[in-house]
């Protein structure tokens, strides 16, 4: 896209003329100066000067990911790559946007997804295998997002089983997997892994400040929404490419970053709760648990929530 190509050539510290940028790029300075309009109404700080050109003043927060579709508002990313998909798209699709309008989460749930703090994104895989071959994805893609976010702000979520990243008791990401199954073969037809960031709040809503925290919040800096979006759909992308060679692996980092394992938890499916202990994670991701009366069992879907963190005392 023509204002892509005049964004990379505009820094932060030269002036670059109209003409130049136009014999660089094959445009008229009519054309180039369309395009800085553009950029500025996206939301880029530019500084237009007669006879110096124009130059970059700050960096915008804009989300800038010339590689994926970037949506300036949508229900959810989830929803809208499902549309791309079943028109075809093809495996590795991402999707961005900055802010969501219905953002979901699991078990039927909402995900606050304001806009110009946090990043949205959805990754559409292909994989031709049996849904079961699938167990590990969500699990695997916490890892990767777990990564990514340590790689760009320096510091390391926890995993919440199963989907929550979290920065001591409060939640930071939440990750959303879905799936469509061909009827015929009941084999899968395409996985949507979906992941809310909270990036650059500086405060959250009454109902969830106790559970919800940003990597603002935590780490006093505000971070690169572009760079966060990058990363965690290129780890998610990578990671996908070793989930069945390097399983075990994988599992393993899952386990070492799981803060459940260990704690006291209570299990809830529909109106009835257990309570016992996480003891691990086997080798699809499903959780150990001993429960209070003496039986062991693993469990693989429904709410876990941890003794002392989000509300369960
Ligand atoms: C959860 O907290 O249970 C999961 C939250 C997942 C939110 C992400 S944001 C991008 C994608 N689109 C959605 O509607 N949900 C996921």
């Amino acid at each position: 896209m023509t204002k892509e190509k005049v964004l990379r050539l505009l820094s932060p510290g030269e002036f670059v003329s109209g003409r130049e940028i136009g014999e660089v790029l094959g445009l008229s300075r009519a054309a180039v100066w369309k395009a800085v309009q553009s950029l500025k109404t996206a939301g880029y700080e530019i500084e237009s000067v007669t006879n110096r050109g124009y130059r970059l003043v700050g960096k915008a927060d804009v989300l800038h990911l010339p590689e994926w579709t970037v949506l300036p508002e949508v229900d959810s990313t989830n929803n809208y790559l499902k549309q791309l998909a079943e028109a075809g798209a093809p495996h590795g699709t991402v999707v961005v946007s900055d802010c969501q309008t219905a953002g979901r989460g699991r078990l039927g749930r909402s995900f606050a997804s304001p806009k110009g703090v946090g990043v949205y994104l959805s990754v559409l895989l292909r994989p031709e295998v049996a849904p079961g071959e699938l167990l590990h994805l969500t699990a695997v893609a916490a890892v990767a997002g777990a990564e990514a976010l340590e790689a760009v702000c320096g510091a390391k979520p926890g995993i919440k089983w199963t989907n929550d990243l979290i920065f001591g008791q409060k939640k930071v990401a939440g990750i959303l997997t879905e799936m469509s199954l061909e009827a015929e073969s009941g084999r899968v037809h395409y996985a949507i892994v979906g992941i809310g960031i909270n990036c650059n709040q500086g405060e959250f809503p009454a109902e969830i400040e106790q559970v919800a925290t940003s990597i603002f919040l935590e780490t006093g800096a505000k971070v690169d929404r572009s760079e966060i979006a990058r990363q965690i759909g290129r780890g998610i992308l990578a990671a996908y490419d070793t989930m069945w060679q390097e399983k075990a692996s994988w599992m393993a980092k899952y386990a070492e970053n799981c803060v459940t394992i260990g704690r006291e938890i209570s299990v809830v499916r529909g109106s009835e709760a257990r309570r016992g202990r996480a003891l691990g994670i086997d080798e699809d991701g499903g959780l150990i648990v001993l429960y209070e009366d003496g039986t062991r069992a693993t469990v693989n879907s429904g709410e876990v929530s941890i003794r002392g963190m989000y509300g369960y005392v």
